[in-house]
C-alpha cells in the first residue's frame, strides 16, 4: 500500500498537487453532448446557462468511424466556449479500446486547463485508476497544467462493483463515481434490454388470501433491480468523500420512470444523474434541488438547536444531534443551488 505521506504528492515533477478536497460543486446534471456533430456544438454556448455540466461524449454512441471526428470536435467546443461556473467534462474511450491514448493525449495537449473532470467507463479496480492517475499527472506536467484534472469511474461491470471501495479510494484525483446500468447488465447477464429503471417481470407477488386458490389473481410489487448496487456505490463514495451518481435513463418517452430513478437515487445520498435528453434536464432539476417544504423543515431543526446538540420537538417529530446532521445535509445542498438559481434561492428563503 502507499505511504499515507505520498498519497498526496503530484505523480510527476512539475504537475500539480492533488487536491485534498473536492471543489464544492453544484452537479445535478451530466449533460451529454456527441462533439463530432457541428449542430450539437453550436448549442454548447446556450446550453452552459442551462445545465451544471457539459461532457463531450467519446466514447459509446460514438461509431466507430467518428471517434476522431468527436475528440476534434470537443477540443473545438472546449475552446469556442466559456464555462464559467459550469463544469466541462469528457467521457474518454474505455481503457483497452485503440482510441483512449490519443483521446487523453491530444485533450490534455489542447484543452487541459479547462478541462475539469475525464469519466472513465469500465473501471474494473484501483489500477485502472492508477494508470490514468500516472498519465494525466505526466501529460499534465508536460503542458504545464496547474490545476489538476479529477477522475471520474463508471461503475459498469460486475468486477467494478466488486472492486469498487478500492476505485473510489484509488487516488486523490477521483471526483465521483455514476452508476451504468446498461453496460452492467450486459456484464452481469441481466435479462433487460433497458437502460436503468425497473422491469415489469422483477417484482414479488402479494400472498394468496386465505383459501384462495393458487391462480386466483393478485397484487404485484415492481421491485427495483439497481437497489443494492446504487446503495453499495453510495456508501463506497460517501466514506471515500466522494460524489456519487445514477447514469443514464435510456426511456425518453417515459419522463415519470425516469424521475423515480432520479428520485431512488437522490433519495439515497446521489448528487446528480446523467442528462442524454433535453427533456430530462428540467427533470434532474426538479429532483436534485431539495424540495423547498423539506429545506422550511429542515431549517427549523437547525434554528431550534443552533450548536447542534441535545434533543427538541417539532411538529411532533424528535431531533437531536443526528437529525440536526440530515437537516445540514439538505440545508447546505439548498445553498448551493440558491447561489447558482435566484428563483430556487426566493423559494428557500435564503
Ligand atoms: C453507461 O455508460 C451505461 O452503460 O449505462
Ligand atoms: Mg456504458
Amino acid at each position: 500500500m502507499k505511504l499515507p505521506r505520498n498519497f498526496f504528492k503530484p505523480l510527476a515533477i512539475g504537475a500539480p498537487t492533488p487536491l485534498r478536497e473536492l471543489p464544492l460543486k453544484l452537479e445535478r446534471m451530466i449533460h451529454f453532448v456527441p462533439p463530432h456533430i457541428e449542430k450539437m456544438r453550436a448549442k454548447v454556448t446556450e446550453l452552459i446557462s442551462q445545465v451544471d455540466v457539459v461532457l463531450g461524449n467519446l466514447e459509446d454512441a460514438i461509431p466507430a468511424d467518428a471517434k476522431e471526428a468527436a475528440r476534434a470536435g470537443f477540443i473545438a467546443m472546449a475552446k469556442a466556449n466559456e464555462f464559467g461556473a459550469t463544469g466541462l467534462w469528457t467521457r474518454i474511450n474505455a481503457l483497452n479500446s485503440p482510441w483512449v491514448l490519443d483521446d487523453i493525449k491530444e485533450l490534455v495537449a489542447a484543452v487541459g486547463h479547462k478541462l475539469d473532470i475525464v469519466m472513465l467507463p469500465k473501471v474494473e479496480g484501483a489500477w485502472d485508476i492508477h494508470y490514468l492517475d500516472q498519465l494525466l499527472a505526466q501529460l499534465e506536467a508536460k503542458h504545464s497544467i496547474n490545476k489538476p484534472i479529477l477522475i471520474h469511474a463508471i461503475l459498469e461491470t460486475a468486477e467494478g462493483v466488486n472492486n469498487v471501495e478500492a476505485i473510489a479510494t484509488a487516488s486523490p484525483r477521483m471526483h465521483g463515481i455514476s452508476l451504468g446500468p446498461a453496460d452492467l447488465a450486459a456484464s452481469r447477464a441481466m435479462k433487460t434490454t433497458r437502460v436503468g429503471g425497473g422491469h415489469p417481470d422483477y417484482k414479488m407477488l402479494a400472498d394468496l388470501a386465505p383459501g384462495a386458490d393458487a391462480g386466483a389473481p393478485r397484487a404485484t410489487y415492481q421491485q427495483d433491480p439497481w437497489h443494492y448496487t446504487m446503495a453499495k456505490m453510495v456508501d463506497a463514495c460517501a466514506a471515500a468523500g466522494i460524489k456519487a451518481f445514477y447514469g443514464p435513463f435510456g426511456d425518453f418517452s417515459d419522463p415519470s420512470a425516469c424521475e423515480a430513478q432520479f428520485r431512488n437515487s437522490f433519495l439515497l445520498g446521489c448528487a446528480g444523474a446523467w442528462t442524454l435528453h433535453p427533456s430530462q434536464v428540467a427533470i434532474a432539476k426538479r429532483v436534485f434541488s431539495p424540495d423547498p417544504d423539506e429545506v422550511a423543515f429542515a431549517k427549523k431543526i437547525i434554528t431550534a438547536m443552533p450548536d447542534g446538540s441535545g434533543a427538541v420537538m417539532i411538529d411532533g417529530k424528535m431531533q437531536d444531534d443526528a437529525t440536526w446532521k440530515q437537516a445540514k445535509v439538505l440545508v447546505d445542498l439548498a445553498r448551493l443551488v440558491a447561489a447558482k438559481d435566484p428563483d430556487m434561492a426566493a423559494r428557500y428563503a435564503l
